[in-house]
Order: structure tokens, then sequence, then C-alpha cells
């Protein structure tokens, strides 16, 4: 078929599956993987149902649109609730794992964040692998796997001192009251000793995840005057700006009442099953901070299901909106930047991404999965799950589908930090990879 007749071909195709897709076709065009029943229970009223095929360097590749998981269907844990730039909601990994996975299997993600995949991997009994070249996405995970209880919390917190001589290496007074800096300061020498003399425990990793997660925000839940939450931490400079505007003078917060109130509330809906599942596949665990490039410590054919979200261009500059939680836990935020990947074109992203592929070839069991959700960029207009299907059969895997989840906007579902409000729609793509035998 020459490249005209096969687009006619595909259109009508598309078409006709626009058209007259019923369930039952669904069924049978995905029912080697398992999806249909997820395809089918998802959105009920069947609004946004839709199967299209897209042609990608002359092969064809279906595209499912649906709300697969919304945000008020299963509400996700509470422990998922720290803040992260371009994070996404745990209904997100919890389908694929649910889908393409059994308990005990190894579950993987090499851009892990705030440890969304893994930490949602866990709480359903799966054995869990974490890499993020940013050490701050150890330091906010693996706490939540080595949960405290609250007595245990309050009584490393009376032990910590809230003052001490030491006076900051940087001028936080835009941010803090004189006296919430001082508490700040102390916590920071405290963590920073324990962990130097090799004395850190879960307790005092609790803490530092908990204060890492509320040093700036908006509201008094959080230890700063009014300002952005601490995953886009402003500089010095624009803090300044933003008391004048406001009007304001950072008021004294109470930090330890903070570490405390924030504490129960990641902790408010998990059962003691839960904290004790999540202790044991802890155990096992394995946290890397490597580029996801070249993770020699994960072995050949190892892993079941990657479930991941790859940073994209520049929009989200990790280390730059980081600065203050790199200085509270002693990081140097330049030598992070160093290693991040920010690549300016999809040119420069795609050669990245390439070689991340053959890394999780290597890794993925013969049978095993990988979901690689990616955004729209451009307004839309770029449709990475399109440039993405080649980087992986490139390498080797064959690409089953695409998935896009369409959900209404909300508040929370803004990821990539791209603003779009105007669509009334949140959408994330998802290529799914097989590595056959
Ligand atoms: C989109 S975020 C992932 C968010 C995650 N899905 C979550 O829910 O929190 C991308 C992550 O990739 C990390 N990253 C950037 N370049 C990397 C690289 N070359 N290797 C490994 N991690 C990298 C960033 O630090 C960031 O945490």
């Amino acid at each position: 078929m020459n490249e005209k007749a096969k687009g006619i071909y595909v259109f009508e195709r598309y078409y006709f599956m626009m058209t007259f897709v019923t369930i039952n076709e669904v069924k049978s065009y995905i029912s080697n993987f398992r999806f249909q029943e997820k395809f089918h229970d998802a959105n009920p009223s069947g609004e946004k149902k839709s199967i299209e095929t897209i042609l990608i360097n002359g092969k064809e590749y279906p595209r499912f649109v649906n709300e697969f998981w919304t945000s008020k269907q299963r509400k996700g844990n509470a422990i998922h609730e720290i803040s992260y730039r371009a994070c996404y909601k745990p209904q997100l990994p919890r389908f694929f794992i649910n889908c393409l996975s059994k308990p005990h299997d190894v579950i993987y993600d090499p851009f892990s964040g705030r440890g969304t995949t893994v930490i949602e991997a866990a709480l359903m009994n799966r054995e869990i692998i974490s890499n993020d070249i940013n050490p701050l996405s150890r330091i906010l995970t693996e706490p939540r796997l080595f949960i405290p209880t609250i007595d245990e919390i309050k009584k490393r917190l009376e032990d910590i001192p809230s003052e001490n001589q030491i006076e900051p290496d940087i001028d936080l007074s835009m941010f803090y009251h004189k006296k919430t800096e001082k508490e700040i300061v102390s916590l920071k020498a405290y963590l920073h000793e324990r962990y130097e003399l090799g004395t850190e425990d879960d307790v005092d990793r609790w803490i530092r995840m908990v204060a890492t997660n509320r040093l700036t925000g908006h509201s008094s839940g959080f230890f700063s005057v009014y300002t952005l939450p601490p995953n886009q931490a402003v500089s010095q400079e624009s803090q300044i700006k933003i008391n004048k505007k406001r009007n304001q003078i950072p008021p004294y917060r109470n930090t330890k009442e903070i570490i405390i109130k924030k504490s129960k509330s990641l902790l408010r809906n998990i059962s003691s099953e839960k904290i004790t599942l999540l202790r044991n596949i802890g155990k096992n665990a394995l946290f890397i901070s490597e580029d996801a490039r070249s993770t020699h410590q994960i072995p050949n054919n190892y892993v079941d299901l990657t479930i991941t979200s790859p940073p994209f261009l520049n929009i989200v500059q990790y280390s730059k909106d980081n600065w203050l939680r790199c200085w509270f836990n002693s990081i140097n935020p330049k030598e992070i930047e160093k290693k991040i990947t920010m690549s300016k074109t999809i040119k420069d992203w795609t050669n990245v991404m390439e070689t991340v592929f053959k890394e999780l070839y290597r890794i993925t069991k013969v049978g095993g999965w990988v979901a690689f959700e990616v955004g729209e960029v451009h307004n839309g207009k770029t449709k990475l799950d399109e440039y993405v299907v080649p980087l992986g059969e490139k390498v080797g895997f064959t690409c089953a589908n695409i998935l896009i989840n369409s959900q209404v906007f909300t508040k929370t579902s803004n990821i990539w930090g791209v603003k779009n409000m105007d669509r009334g729609t949140n959408t994330n793509r998802i290529v799914m990879f097989k590595k056959e035998g």
C-alpha cells in the first residue's frame, strides 16, 4: 500500500472507529492486554470513550481515550501529600500496577520525584526501585516507608533544641520571623549532625521530610510568610517584592507544631497494616540517585513494570525551584543543576530519552512493561507520545498502545506547570511498551 492509500485507509478506519466503536470491539481490539475491563469500567457514562488509530513511521498504533481514573474515584492515600513539581496523582500508577502486575512484582520509576509510583506500589505489596538524579527525591520518599508514630515524632521534637548560636549562612529574613528562622536553623544543624555522625534514624528522616515540605507556602500551615509553595520557591529578591506588594512581614510560626500537624495529616487515613506493609517493602527497596541512562545497580532482566514521567524541556526547573529545600538539606543546587536533564529542544530530549529506553530495555524482564507518561507541549500542538513510540521500538520494545486519560480539570491536576484551564481538561498521555520474549 502506498503512503496515500495507507493514509486513506487509516482515516477510514479511524472514522469508523470513532463513529461505531462498541465496547466489544474495543475488548477484542485489546484482548491481548489487560485493559479491557478497565476500559469498560472507567467512565461508565461513556461520553469520552474513543479509540483512534494513529500512524507513526508507517505503523499503526491504537490510542484509547477515556477517563480511566479520576481524582474523585478511589481517592489516593493521604501519605502521598508531599508537594513536588510536575508530580502525577497516585491514581495513575495505581491503574497500571493493577492492570500489569501482581503482588511481589518489581516496580520501578527512573524519574521518581516525590515517589508517587513507588509509594503506591509499596501500598499494593510490590517490591520497589526508585531512582532520581535529584537527592531530594529520596529525602521526600524513603521516610514514608518507615513511618514513626506521632508520639515518637513529638518526643523527638521536644529533644531538638529550638535555638542555637548558629547564624544562617544566607539571608532568610524575607521569608521567616527571627524566632522561626532560629528554629529552622537549629533543626537543620541537628539533622545535619545526626546525618554526619551516622546516627540519623527513621524519626529524624521523617522530621526532615516534613520540614522540607513545610519550608514555604501560602498558608499558616507553612513556616514562612505568604509565598509560593515549597516546590516553586521564589528567590530572596522576589520575596522582598511579594512582601512589599502584599504589605506583609513574616509572622512567627511554631515549626514543631506545624511538623506535628502535617505528620497527622499525612497519616490520617493509613491503617496499621499498611504501615507494616510499607516497612516490609522498604527493607528490600532500592534507592538510586543516578542519571536514568545508567543505573548499573539494577541487574539485567529484573523489573516487571516501570511507570514513569520524565522531565521535559526546561518548563520545570527542579533545582531553581528547590533552592531553599536544597539549603535546608545541605545539598548544592548547582551540582544538581548540572546533572538534571533540561533539554531545550525536542531533538535534544529525544536523544536523552533514547538512551533511557536502552537502559529500560536492559533491566526489564521478558514479558515486562513500561508505562511512559508524557504531557502535551506547545499548547497541545506537540503530542509527545508520538515522539516516544519510535524511541521505545528502536531499542527493542513493542509499543502495545497509547492511553490518554482525559479528565475534567481540577486545581491540582495542572501537571507540567502548564496551564490548560482554557480547555477545561487535563490530559495524561501514556505510551505502553512490552518487552516481548
Ligand atoms: C516529571 S518529574 C517526576 C515526578 C514523579 N512522577 C512524581 O510523581 O513525583 C521528573 C523527575 O526527573 C528527575 N530527573 C531529571 N533528569 C534526570 C535524569 N537524567 N536522570 C534521573 N532523574 C532525572 C527530576 O529530578 C524530577 O524529579
